[in-house]
């Protein structure tokens, strides 16, 4: 999510800062800008779109040569994707330019007290907002890095923020909290990139920052402390990847690093979705009180991972609204001719924001009335710019062609407005919702335990190497689990792999069972006694019928144990959050079984990252 570029030295600034740019537009992004030091002042551009808008409009009205220089390229949260939005942003006197990566969770605070002090903010970004604060602090005398660190202790949230001052031409300052950003040091210059790819090409010596530090970096040292400016130091590190693998941070495909992401990308997702009191805020939900809790069915649409992540839902904000609740593939919708009224809320779940037959949902729903509400991940794609709300997931972008984090950040949007709409209507009590809020706040932690198997799950890929079908089996908010585990395995595979709900074996599937057949068998928690025992019932039968078992239950779970060839341990959490880390081994399975029969898992056979016809 963004790429942030900072240069000083004694090339020219704009090459090596535009350069780094380009290195980092495998991240994706919706804009791009520089900011050079040059004479005192501050010069910049900035463009919506790609990269090219950028240099095309630098070619045409040349900025003037510096050594010192900042760049963006932007994945808009706040505010359109734009010309105005686009970072770099400037301090009303000029003097201080600002990139920015994150959330800043307070904005709405900070942007009310600017305007009450009568500064008039230009763009609906929070990092303006930084930008003010930092040349306020400069203005009154502070130097960019006390600045910095003044202006940091005020805010909340993720962000990475990068810094020149027009009048301090040999400097450039940098923070990071919860956000990415490594040092690339040089001889005679150094650099600032949102990973090594930004530097690559002119350094392999990095150092990685800690959280809540603030560096300063000159042409001829760098130098680290705290947000309360006491000393303190990064890692220095060598890196020996190449180019390519730079751009996946050193791993071998976009899905497996985006799949190692997703602590990252869950915490980001629920950043400020609540106020100190626990109370859910969902500033994007244009729609009133009113209207919500007027709601009398939910129908929720999307295609393929993103219908799962609505299968999970269903469970959940049925159960907290006791709303009924419809899920259906987008491409079947409104063939059916669905009944839809003024009190229906379409939920419609997509990843790019671009899928056509989710975009055709919703507009037929629109046409017949209803309200629709978006779950997306890119800002400013057409499904949530023709929907009437949108809760923007937040994962950054992703590249892989399978959905993994995409998926982990839906089914998190989707227990927010469950919680949210619970909340509104009164059906569960506040300490009840900000009981289920703290336990999702654990998760992005769940998450990294489950990544911290990824070697056993990797053991067991290999093993399979040879298998031509594999089968899943859930119950409740597993089944849709079993079900992403099949499609995973079906894209990336290319083998026969089946999702049931395990209450439908004895009605036609058990019939597949053979001796050696891999089941992998998603076991609901012990909190729900009676899902629990039939499904280690399935287990069992399965398994006498020569099913080679390969059981995913919560550690201290021994039910499951004496049936199950394989046991991989999930943490402990409740049944309707489960989904959120089983689906993590399921994922890494099917990325390394992929791997190891030498499929292109970045850009599986037929299949297209964003499906834009019908
Ligand atoms: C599977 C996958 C697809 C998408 C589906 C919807 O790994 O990625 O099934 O989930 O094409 O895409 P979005 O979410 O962009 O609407």
């Amino acid at each position: 999510m963004c790429g942030i570029v900072g240069y000083v030295g004694d090339q020219q600034a704009q090459g090596v800062v535009v350069e780094g740019l380009r290195r980092l537009e495998y991240r994706g992004y919706d804009s791009a800008g520089v900011a050079l030091v040059a004479d005192g002042q501050i010069a910049a551009d900035k463009r919506a779109g790609k990269l090219a808008n950028l240099e095309k409009a630098i070619a045409e009205d040349t900025l003037p040569e510096a050594t010192t220089g900042i760049g963006h390229t932007r994945w808009a949260t706040h505010g359109a994707p734009n010309d105005t939005n686009a970072h770099p942003h400037i301090g009303a006197a000029g003097r201080v330019a600002v990139v920015h990566n994150g959330i800043i969770e307070n904005f709405a605070p900070l942007r009310a007290e600017l305007e009450a002090e009568g500064v008039e903010l230009r763009s609906e970004t929070d990092t303006e907002i930084a930008a003010q604060l930092l040349e306020r602090a400069v203005l009154a005398g502070a130097d960019l890095t006390t600045a910095m660190q003044q202006v940091c202790q005020r805010l909340e949230g993720a962000f990475t923020l990068v810094a020149v001052d027009a009048e301090d031409p040999e400097r450039v300052v940098a923070a990071r909290r919860n956000s990415p950003l490594v040092v690339g040091l040089g001889e005679g210059e150094n650099f600032l990139g949102s990973d090594v790819a930004a530097f690559i090409e002119h350094t392999r010596d990095a150092l990685e920052l800690g959280q809540d530090q603030v560096v300063t970096m000159t042409r001829d040292a760098v130098v680290v402390t705290g947000f309360d400016g006491s000393p303190s130091e990064g890692t220095p590190y060598h890196v020996d990847w190449d180019l390519s693998a730079a751009e996946k941070d050193g791993y071998d495909w976009f899905m497996r690093k985006e799949i190692f992401e997703q602590p990252r990308a869950v915490a980001d997702a629920l950043l400020g979705r609540h106020d100190e009191n626990g109370r859910l805020q969902l500033d994007e939900v244009r729609l009133s009180e009113d209207e919500l809790r007027n709601v009398d069915k939910i129908i929720i649409v999307g295609c393929g991972t993103a219908n799962y992540a609505g299968l999970v839902a269903k469970y959940a904000i049925e159960h907290w609204t006791r709303i009924p609740c419809e899920v259906e593939l987008a491409h079947e919708f409104r063939y059916r001719d669905p009944i839809l009224t003024r009190d229906t809320l379409v939920v419609a779940i997509s990843q790019s924001g671009e899928t056509a037959d989710t975009l055709m949902a919703i507009r037929h729903a629109r046409e017949q009335g209803a309200r629709v509400l978006a779950i997306c991940n890119t800002n400013g794609s057409t499904i949530p710019r023709e929907s009437d709300a949108v809760i923007y997931t937040h994962a950054g972008p992703e590249i892989g062609v399978a959905s993994t984090k995409g998926f982990l950040t839906q089914l998190i949007a989707c227990y927010l407005l469950g919680l949210y709409l619970a909340q509104v209507r009164g059906t569960k009590f506040g300490d009840e919702i900000a009981a289920v809020v703290r336990e999702l706040e654990q998760m992005p932690e769940h998450v990294q335990a489950m990544l911290d198997k990824a070697e056993e799950i990797y053991a067991l890929a290999a093993e399979h190497a040879k298998t031509r079908a594999v089968l899943f089996l859930g119950r409740h908010a597993g089944f849709p689990i079993a079900l992403e585990g099949a499609l995973k395995l079906k894209e990336l595979a290319y083998i026969h792999a089946e999702g049931f709900a395990a209450g439908e074996l004895k009605h036609g599937p058990i019939a597949l069972i053979e001796p050696g057949l891999p089941v992998f068998c998603v076991v609901p928690p012990r909190g729900r006694d009676h899902l629990h025992e039939k499904m280690t019932s399935a287990i069992q039968e399965i398994r006498a019928r020569g099913a080679h078992t390969i059981a995913l239950a919560e550690e201290g779970d021994d039910a499951a144990r004496p049936y199950a060839d394989r046991l991989i341990e999930l943490p402990k959490v409740s049944t309707l959050l489960q989904p959120v880390v089983a689906v993590v081994p399921l994922q890494l399975f099917a990325c390394e079984l992929a791997t190891v029969m030498g499929h292109d898992v970045d850009q599986p056979r037929n299949l297209a990252k964003s499906v834009t016809v019908e």
